[in-house]
């Protein structure tokens, strides 16, 4: 069911890779609530060729964009202001990728160039897009700039490695220029932290079905969807919630608060008496 909450708004949305993506869905509901926006990825990541089909069902134009470049990134927002005809009211980062993962290394035996490129790509990729908004005075008085977080920036999980330092830097950079944006152009800028999801990120994640299933056990609503991610989204991206900003937002099913379910519980005792 659509609400116009988005009418009239202009967006950018990075990260969508393929119909897992959480940027995907939340281009789907945004493009149903009446928002225009481009559609942006690296340029590695358009081979693929899926983020075409989703370009043509929501109407927008894809700029291919390395988030870590600050070129590409001007020119990303030099095209989007001029395709979509003004200034921009809400920009999605959907984006992370950790070479040491990828390549199974453990946090002790870190590839430190590796971990730079984490931080980069996951982390000042976000700092770096909200700079280049800046310079260009591209942003919309209460415009809404949001980012995807995971619970690994507060608590440790095995195999999360670098991506953990990354995610808790990526929060204080919500912080650091959701203060500034607030002054400059009263812009809010937020983060969500997401339940596991089954993307392309996640799924790299070793162990990540355990992670999953114990997450889910631990939520007494379970896990948030990526469908239900992009919902959360389209409420911060909306005049509804003008005065939040420089927020890290749980949307995990009370996983974050929660100690012990009855599922879990359950589980032990099986253990016990067996
Ligand atoms: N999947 C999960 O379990 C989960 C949970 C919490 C938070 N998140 C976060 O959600 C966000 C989206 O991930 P997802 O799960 O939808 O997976 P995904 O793999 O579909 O999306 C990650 C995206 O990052 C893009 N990317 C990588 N390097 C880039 C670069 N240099 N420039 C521009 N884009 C680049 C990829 O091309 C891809 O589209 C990430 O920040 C991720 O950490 C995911």
């Amino acid at each position: 069911m659509a609400y116009n909450l988005l009418k009239g708004k202009r967006g950018i949305i990075f990260g969508a890779l393929d119909e897992n993506s959480i940027a995907w869905k939340v281009a789907q509901r945004a493009h149903e609530e009446g928002a225009v926006f481009t559609l942006t990825n690296a340029p590695i990541a358009m081979r693929m060729g899926e983020i075409n089909k989703l370009a043509e069902a929501c109407g927008a134009v894809v700029i291919p964009a390395d988030a870590t470049s600050i070129e590409e990134l001007e020119n990303l927002f030099d095209k989007s202001m001029e395709i979509l005809g003004g200034k921009i009211d809400f920009i999605l980062h959907s984006i992370g990728m950790s070479p040491n993962i990828r390549k199974g290394k453990e946090y002790g035996d870190m590839n430190y160039d590796w971990f730079l490129k984490t931080l980069d790509v996951s982390a000042l990729s976000f700092h770096k897009i909200m700079h280049v908004a800046e310079k260009k005075d591209a942003m919309n008085e209460y415009g809404s700039i949001l980012a995807l977080s995971y619970i690994a920036a507060q608590r440790v999980f095995p195999d999360y490695t670098d991506m953990a330092d990354a995610k808790s830097t990526l929060e204080s950079i919500a912080r650091g220029y959701g203060a500034r944006f607030a002054k400059l152009k009263k812009v809010r800028v937020n983060t969500i932290s997401q339940s596991p999801t089954k993307t392309t990120a996640g799924k790299g994640i070793s162990g990540f079905g355990a992670f999953y299933d114990f997450a889910d056990l631990m939520s007494p609503l379970g896990n948030a969807s990526a469908d239900e991610c992009a919902g959360y989204s389209i409420v911060l991206f909306s005049d509804l919630t003008r005065k939040v900003t420089m927020q890290n937002l749980m949307h995990d099913g009370g996983f974050s608060s929660t100690g012990m379910t009855p599922e879990i519980m359950q589980l032990f005792e099986d253990r016990t008496n067996s």
